[in-house]
């Protein structure tokens, strides 16, 4: 018989409640600013379909940069090893809208995770598709197999007219030849893509393939297996920006993290896990969900290592 998640997830929802006091909700964005901080939420979907919820697992909430891992895998499924030519597999050790790096190492950004990576990204997407935002919307909903998650366009709109740290990364990247697209478009899809609002037990579900060999749940093939272990050690490394050597030695699993609270864990092989709380540590990652999956790899001895 397969593993009973609930009252394990029971659990740990109730301990996480606690933690929820702790942090700032991320303001630099002013719609996310306004979201209740004193919110929590898990969701753990196995490979073999069952999925498993506790608090708010349900309730929608601005993904952010977990969106970047959707956004990489489309434009890996486009480009292949073509996009390693643009963007590094490198931790950065800086934080996610850092321009430190991007002088010294000429306009090529460590990892498709930071801004600068995310972008680039963005901007191979704008030369494939019209609308590259409702790419990466449509393609969660081939994930989810079904179309109910949306474009929160308040949220979109509220970044927009606060990018002007993301607009110079755009500029700088673009003065060494990295960004093809114009700086403003780039950003106008950036800005949609991560204000896509998913809850857990979506998020958990999306993921999937990358815990199954790049195959959804369904049989549809979504990355060829080499890529699939390629973004889990991409997540494993950079998912967390400066504090992925701090995620993966308390968490011990791949991780992409957002500043709307969510973090996605991969457990290859097994599953998928998602945790939401809105206040944020020092890093941009969420210091509830980030301890409800730390206690779930612990209660479960799931690791990589
Ligand atoms: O570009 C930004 O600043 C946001 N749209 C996304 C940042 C983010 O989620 C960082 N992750 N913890």
């Amino acid at each position: 018989m397969a593993d009973d998640f609930s009252p394990l997830l029971a659990q740990i929802a109730e301990a996480a409640i606690c933690l929820t006091d702790s942090g700032d909700v991320a303001d630099y964005i002013p719609a996310l600013a306004r979201v209740a901080p004193q919110q929590f939420g898990i969701a753990v979907a196995t490979v073999d379909g069952a999925v498993f919820r506790a608090g708010q697992a349900d309730q929608a909430f601005s993904i952010q940069s977990i969106s970047k891992l959707f956004a990489l895998t489309l434009a890996l499924q486009r480009e292949g090893d073509a996009l390693w030519q643009r963007v590094g597999r490198e931790p950065s050790g800086t934080p996610f809208n850092s321009l430190v790096l991007l002088e010294r190492e000429r306009g090529i950004p460590r990892n498709p995770f930071v801004n600068a990576g995310a972008l680039v990204i963005t901007d191979v997407l704008c030369r494939r598709y019209l609308q590259p935002e409702r790419a990466v919307l449509e393609f969660v909903h081939r994930l989810l197999g079904r179309t109910t998650v949306a474009i929160d366009t308040e949220v979109a709109r509220s970044e927009r007219l606060h990018s002007d740290r993301n607009a110079a990364i755009a500029h700088f990247m673009r003065s060494f030849g990295n960004l093809q697209g114009e700086v403003a478009a780039v950003l106008d899809a950036y800005c949609a893509q991560c204000a896509i609002a998913m809850s857990c037990a979506e998020l958990a579900q999306a993921a999937l393939f990358l815990a199954a060999d790049g195959r959804q749940p369904s049989g549809v093939r979504v990355l060829d297996p080499l890529d699939a272990r390629r973004v889990n050690a991409l997540m494993l490394t950079c998912g967390a920006y400066d504090a992925a050597g701090d995620f993966a030695f308390r968490i011990g699993l791949p991780t992409k993290t957002g500043v709307g609270g969510g973090i996605l864990a991969i457990v290859p092989g097994r599953m998928s896990i998602c945790a939401w709380s809105p206040r944020l540590d020092a890093t941009g990652n969420s210091i509830a969900a980030a301890a409800a999956i730390e206690q779930f790899a612990a209660a479960t001895g799931v690791s990589v290592f």
